[in-house]
């Protein structure tokens, strides 16, 4: 239940569509009970000779209205609960991408790129299955279990109702046994299918070189294995499912044996009528589904409160940041003022970064360059609040950065790391990975901003060619095309390409400046490079240097200065000459 406080905050913020769902399911409950109590009357009356025509028509039109109330309620219920748990899974799935795109290097090292998403993945999923069906079966489990309980005993006969519930609570034991065991073995399953995958994908790239070393019996034999795994491993998913139908069967026969004992002696008592006793005994049946719920309840909270654990330690991989108890939430907007007297890595003695100024108004770009090591990522890096402890202070928007939550913060910077990290699902999701309702066109528009659109229709799937670790592998500049047009889904305020466009040629990378320069006209961007063409057309370049800015201005302004900027801008004009004049 811990995990429900957990998740109090999405429950507060969705309070009407869950109050909303949990009343119209209890109106299904009421309403369910109806049938099985006509059914019971119609016999009795059967038995009295009191059944007329009219009568007879008149039940029948309770239970037509009674079936298409339920149906309507049903959808409503439905709607309100399990679209509302997407909605969840939708905030905690951008919250992680905001979150990987923060991360360094060793994060990734740490946890393995492609595994990441697989597991946050299931880990979201089990994570939304608690506000979905978990609140569903809990709520089920209560009231459709406490109504129908509640009927059988006023309706027919509290003694009766104690003797059938016996042998039930065996249901919710069975399910959580049986429920746990096979989603233990499906997962194994799971696992020895995509281990086979894995190993014909391999075969076939490799097919070639197989031949050449004589190795194909050796390969087929080691496919032989892996589907034989693949068999047995569903084979033992299918010695538990089978299991839960004889199980039902033999509670509930349990619980009918000692009905229909205690009821016929009731009956022949003339405590209770035949149409009663079947009234009850259509009850019984309708408890197995409460009864199985609880034990459902318990599974989905474990798997769930440990996948949101998960999460969260994800979450929590990074710097140790507090925030404020009452950080402003509103969005940001404005200028930039960072202002950085002195800032050290912790557990470092010397300075990484010293007097580092400049101003930046919204819709300019500012231009960073710089030798390797220089400086350049550790000034973003506390732009992105990654560390607090500085001399100095950073504004956006008026206020200080530290003042924002990470989120309202982070929500507006879209940060393209040096170091490209894609998921191994398909291209479409890579891109739309923030936002997965986005549609294709908003996607392909992304892809175009980025150059990759056309490079993507080449690809054997298009938009659904999966890539990373499991399938097609990228040249560096696409991975980083992908990787722009992902964080260019979001519209983020400030874009932050930190040598993002190290991997893609001179003219691929004039076409991607010109067009995030109209599309961003009114957002700023920050651009860190090696290429001075990367930042020529800045509004303001600074050059660090050893943690210092050595030099600024625009790019005439340097060129006058003729540093540093100028020297470097020189030799790669003549780089580019001798590559060009080689073609
Ligand atoms: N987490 C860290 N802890 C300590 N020193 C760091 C850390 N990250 C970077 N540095 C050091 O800070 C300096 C600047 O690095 P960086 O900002 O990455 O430069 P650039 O992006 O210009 O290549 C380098 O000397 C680097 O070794
Ligand atoms: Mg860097």
């Amino acid at each position: 239940m811990g995990i429900y406080k957990k998740l109090g905050w999405f429950f507060k913020q969705e309070k009407k569509a869950y109050i909303t769902g949990v009343l119209f399911l209890f109106l299904v409950a009421i309403i369910q009970l109806v049938p099985p109590r006509i059914v019971g009357v119609i016999v009795d009356e059967v038995g009295q000779g009191t059944l007329t025509l009219k009568r007879l028509i008149q039940w029948l039109s309770i239970l037509v209205i009674a079936a298409i109330a339920s149906y309507l309620f049903r959808y409503i219920w439905r709607v309100n609960i399990w679209g509302t748990s997407a909605k969840l899974e939708r905030i905690l799935r951008t919250r992680l991408f905001n979150h990987f795109t923060e991360m360094d290097n060793s994060f990734f090292q740490k946890y393995r790129t492609g595994d990441l998403m697989a597991h946050a993945t299931n880990d979201l999923t089990a994570v939304r299955n608690v506000a979905g069906g978990g609140i569903l079966t809990l709520a089920d489990s209560v009231i459709t279990g406490g109504t129908t309980i509640i009927a059988m005993a006023l309706v027919v006969d509290w003694r009766l109702t104690l003797i059938a519930l016996i042998p039930l609570p065996l249901l919710a034991i069975a399910s959580r046994v049986l429920g746990s065991k096979l989603h233990e073995r499906f997962r194994g399953a799971q696992a020895a299918f995509s281990n086979m995958n894995d190993k014909a994908q391999e075969s076939i790239s490799g097919m070639k070189v197989l031949k050449t070393f004589g190795q194909e019996d050796e390969d087929v034999e080691e496919f032989r294995q892996k589907t034989k795994q693949v068999v047995a491993e569903n084979r033992k998913v299918y010695k538990i499912d089978s299991l839960f139908d004889p199980t039902i069967t033999f509670i509930m026969g349990i619980s009918y044996v000692l009905t229909i004992i205690m009821g016929g002696r009731y009956i022949n008592s003339g405590t209770i009528t035949i149409g009663e006793l079947i009234s009850f005994i259509n009850y019984i049946a309708m408890l197995v589904w409460p009864m199985f719920a609880i034990g459902r309840l318990f599974n989905i909270l474990e798997r769930g409160s440990a996948s949101y654990n998960r999460v969260e330690k994800l979450l929590l991989e990074r710097s140790k940041i507090i925030e404020k108890p009452s950080a402003l939430t509103k969005k940001i907007r404005g200028d930039i003022q960072y202002s950085i007297e002195k800032f050290s890595y912790p557990k470092s003695d010397v300075p990484t970064l010293k007097e580092v100024h400049f101003e930046l108004k919204r819709g300019q770009t500012l231009g960073v360059v710089g030798k390797t090591g220089a400086g350049k990522t550790s000034i973003f890096k506390l732009l992105l609040r990654e560390y607090d402890r500085y001399r100095g202070r950073i504004l956006y928007g008026n206020e200080d950065i530290r003042d924002y939550t990470l989120d309202a913060l982070l929500q507006q910077i879209g940060y393209v790391p040096q170091d490209q990290f894609l998921f191994s699902t398909s291209i479409k999701e890579n891109i739309r990975f923030a936002n997965p309702e986005l549609s294709q066109e908003e996607v392909e528009k992304a892809a175009e901003l980025t150059a990759i659109h056309t490079d993507i229709l080449e690809m054997p799937n298009g938009y659904d060619t999966v890539v990373g670790e499991r399938g097609v592998s990228l040249s560096g500049g696409q991975k980083q095309r992908i990787s722009i047009a992902r964080a260019l889904i979001i519209k983020p305020e400030l874009l932050i390409l930190d040598d993002a466009l190290s991997a893609v040629d001179a003219k691929t990378e004039e076409r991607i400046l010109s067009a995030l320069k109209k599309e961003r006209s009114e957002q700023t961007t920050i651009i860190a490079a090696h290429r001075i063409s990367s930042v020529m057309h800045a509004d303001e370049i600074i050059v660090i240097d050893n943690g210092e800015v050595s030099e600024r201005g625009t790019h005439a302004d340097l060129l006058i200065q003729n540093g540093w900027y100028k020297e470097m801008f020189d030799s790669q004009q003549l780089e580019q000459k001798i590559e060009g004049g080689a073609d």
